[in-house]
């Protein structure tokens, strides 16, 4: 795969994923759901496949050949994602089973043991259900208050009422760094530091920004950042909570069992030193190694010639849709990543969603896990189109023609 700075060449890059050259009903897939999941490159499957056919053990435990060729591989994948998001230290990664799981590790653990009666939790109009959900158990169980920051019209959050919502009673600010329906980028830097003036510890949602922007938890001063391996062109089955340490350390364990123990005695447990703590049982050792690889892809791109590209996309279907009679784009912000939602007056998004797959187009139609989201627009779900680097303009002109179609035939 060449890339130079400024120009990419796509078809180098779309001829490292198999998946992409599948036919769907007869035609060349064109895989716009990417929000929903990446596809993955040939070097991430054949590290699932090499780690089955040559190293496979269980890690931590053993000291034979394989447990410690296993261990090894499962921690370099640790430092990897470390230097990814220039955490500090490795022990600040803790290895989950995805996003929504790395933001219940933190509501469960950090929560129950900070969160006190009238506390009050902010979030905002824009997450995803993940985002909101485990935050609505804490505020139940703890008498806690859940206060949410709006939106405007296109989609952006209200910072000044996010001020006016701040006080000393603020506990924690949880706001995604991406929007996964209107692809909105928040200012996740001025919303950290406005928290911590509160002294409220932070958590973002990372789900949608890992594989675009660049992320330093570090000079983000982020206390806490969930994200996931497969919207990044790793397995599903794996997410990363990084945490400041001082945070971690002081934390009670997510799950008890293997691995997360110093010593047990039916008197007494003591936890394992991080990251161990937090990882109890055997992992997803396979498709955690296969992240490395994930990662090593992003990197020799680079996220600036990702964004240029899925700019470029964006700003094209972005042109093709304005022309479409009766079509409105829901989330018009002035910083976006390649996402575009839309409804159609008169249309319902599911005949859309099916009608462009029998044209080969993968496209998310719904309310994309965010029903709070849908009734602050006052409607029930979105077309959503989502683009990956490996997406090329040919497809933006394709999918609007085929679009077209579709409402033609719909109308
Ligand atoms: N959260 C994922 C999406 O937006 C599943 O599609």
């Amino acid at each position: 795969m060449k890339t130079t700075e400024n120009t990419i060449d796509i078809s180098a890059i779309r001829a490292e994923f198999p998946i992409l050259h599948e036919k769907v009903n007869g035609k060349s897939l064109i895989y716009f759901d990417n929000a929903a999941t990446t596809q993955k490159p040939q070097r991430v499957i054949n590290s699932i496949n090499e780690y089955y056919s040559n190293t496979n053990a269980n890690i931590h435990r053993g000291i034979h050949h394989l447990a410690e060729k296993a261990t090894a591989a499962y921690e370099e994948s640790r430092n990897a994602v470390k230097e990814f998001i220039n955490a500090n230290e490795r022990e600040e990664i803790i290895f989950t089973k995805g996003t929504t799981d790395s933001i219940n590790l933190v509501a469960s653990t950090y929560g129950r043991a900070n969160i006190l009666e009238g506390d009050e939790i902010i979030i905002s109009q824009l997450e995803h259900h993940s985002n909101i959900v485990p935050w609505q158990m804490l505020a139940e169980e703890k008498k806690a208050i859940l206060k949410v920051i709006p939106i405007n019209h296109e989609g952006e959050l209200d910072l000044n009422e996010f001020d006016n919502l701040l006080s000393n009673n603020t506990k924690i600010v949880a706001i995604n760094h991406v929007s996964n329906t209107l692809g909105t980028v928040n200012p996740i830097e001025t919303i950290i530091a406005k928290a911590h003036d509160y002294n409220a510890i932070t958590i973002i949602d990372g789900a949608q920004s890992t594989s675009h922007i660049d992320i330093d938890v570090q000079s983000l001063d982020v206390d806490f950042y969930a994200f996931s391996a497969h919207k990044m062109h790793g397995p599903t089955g794996v997410g990363i909570l990084y945490g400041k340490r001082s945070l971690l350390e002081a934390m009670p364990p997510y799950q008890g069992g293997g691995e997360m123990i110093k010593e047990v005695s039916f008197k007494e447990t003591t936890y394992a030193d991080l990251p161990y703590k937090f990882e109890a049982g055997t992992p997803n050792i396979a498709d955690v190694v296969a992240l490395k690889p994930a990662i090593e892809f992003i990197n020799e791109i680079g996220k600036e010639t990702i964004r240029q590209q899925e700019h470029t996309l964006l700003s094209r279907i972005t042109q093709h849709l304005n022309k479409i009679d009766g079509l409105e784009i829901i989330g018009r912000a002035k910083h976006k990543v390649g996402v575009v939602s839309f409804v159609i007056e008169g249309i319902h998004h599911q005949d859309i969603g099916i009608l462009m797959d029998n044209e080969g187009i993968a496209v998310r139609t719904g309310h994309h896990c965010t029903q709070p989201l849908m009734q602050c627009f006052d409607i029930l779900g979105t077309t959503r189109a989502s683009f990956a680097v490996y997406n090329t303009i040919e497809e933006v002109d394709q999918f609007a023609t085929s679009l077209q179609k579709t409402i033609n035939m719909l109308r």
